[in-house]
């Protein structure tokens, strides 16, 4: 299924990669190929580039559901050739990472009591900003919220840059696991069984052993981590049930996801283990994108040929012969340095294909002059997206 397809007829698109390979670049031109499409469509981003969301018209671009003003819309849709009377809607929000963890508190939390003890805990403050996959858990549980909510025919998920692209499907094993670990538990259980969170109340054995770490982190950040991991075990089962109705979400096969790498051999290797790995969670599978190619240059011409055609530039009219022949060479060496990575590229792709048994459209977005943010550049990289 093409690309064009997907955009068309899924329901949840989620863009996936190694970090800086396009992502969201990627995630807002398919934002934008869907409301081309005619679809009501929500772009569910992190981080963009500030000038990115201001080509949208989202100066404030915050953890809201914002409209993209069709005076910004209209004139990409129809640079890429679509009819601004058949276009669809398009809504943006960059998630923020540490409301939609509090917003998941709130959710579980047994009482407002006891989810503002959680939001005033210095901990909790400190992980929900800072946890290793908490960013892709927060980001997986608002996909689900929205989606649930039924506003949109089309969600399109950038995800977050993550040196492995596997913590993105490990999240919310992390998020709990972190709290079941066996030195929480430790560190938990003799507060627990004195019921009081005071180093005073606390048995023998484990009060010298806190007492000694105490010195060197202070009784108030023993206190307020275990507080805080007794607390939040308590909200921990309501995290879970979020992961998994997360989790079967993602496997529906309304859902698409859209591998984004670029042609660099590391990033086409990590791009081949998300492959396998989504493969193995059984999460459908949408296409490739690989972003920033180098395409083939024209044939090449002999070096008589190219010292004749140059003389004859104006540009380089008052040049002696032998600046001319210079230009040439250097031109020659250029040409020769693109050809290279443009070889070394193809057959990346060709070696992404063949390991991932063309199980899926691999589209190619050659490298653009500048980076991606305006109707030229964003229609372009729609165009070739689209492109069958
Ligand atoms: N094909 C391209 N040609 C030229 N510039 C590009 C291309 N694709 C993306 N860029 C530029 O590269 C930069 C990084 O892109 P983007 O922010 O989409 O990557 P990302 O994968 O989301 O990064 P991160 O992992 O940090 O979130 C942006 O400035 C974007 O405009
Ligand atoms: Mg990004």
């Amino acid at each position: 299924m093409s690309l064009a397809s997907l955009v068309a007829e899924r329901r949840i698109l989620v863009c996936v990669g190694s970090g800086g390979v396009g992502k969201t670049t990627t995630a807002a031109s398919l934002g934008l190929a869907g409301a081309r499409a005619g679809r009501r469509t929500l772009v569910l981003t992190i981080d963009p580039a500030k000038r990115l969301a201001n080509a949208l018209g989202l100066e404030t671009l915050g953890h809201d559901q914002q409209a993209v003003p069709k005076e910004k819309l209209l004139p990409v849709i129809e640079a890429i050739g679509g009819a601004p009377a058949k276009t669809g809607t398009l809504h943006a929000m960059m998630l923020d990472q540490k409301r939609a963890f509090d917003e998941i508190v709130a959710r579980y939390a047994s009482d407002p009591a006891a989810r503002d003890r959680i939001y005033k805990n210095r901990i909790y403050q400190q992980i929900s900003a800072r946890l290793a996959g908490s960013h892709e858990y927060a980001a997986m549980s608002k996909l689900y919220e929205i989606a649930q909510e039924g506003r949109y025919d089309l969600i399109v998920l950038d995800t977050p840059p993550t040196a492995n692209a596997l913590d993105f499907l490990d999240a919310p094993e992390r998020v709990s696991g972190a709290i079941d670990s066996p030195a929480i538990q430790w560190l938990t259980k003799p507060y627990l069984q004195a019921g009081k969170f005071s180093l005073k109340t606390v048995g023998l054995g484990a009060a010298f052993v806190l007492r000694r770490l105490a010195r060197f982190v202070g009784s108030e950040f023993l206190e307020d981590m275990a507080k805080f991991f007794v607390e939040f075990n308590a909200i921990l089962g309501g995290f879970r049930e979020r992961a998994q109705q997360v989790f079967d979400i993602l496997r529906r096969p309304d859902v698409g996801f859209v591998l984004v790498s670029s042609a660099d051999p590391m990033s086409v290797d990590e791009c081949i283990y998300f492959y396998d790995r989504l493969m193995s969670s059984k999460m459908p599978l949408g296409a490739f994108v690989v972003n920033r190619v180098h395409p083939s240059g024209p044939p090449e011409i002999g070096r008589e040929e190219l010292i004749a055609k140059l003389g004859a530039r104006p540009e380089l009219r008052g040049y002696s012969a032998d600046d001319v022949v210079q230009v040439a060479a250097d031109l020659d060496r250029t040409y020769r340095e693109f050809q290279a990575l443009a070889e070394i590229d193809k057959r990346e792709v060709g070696r992404l294909a063949t390991r991932t048994g063309n199980q899926a459209p691999i589209v190619q977005v050659p490298f653009f002059d500048r980076d991606i943010y305006d109707v030229e550049g964003l229609s372009a990289m729609v165009r070739y997206l689209l492109e069958e």
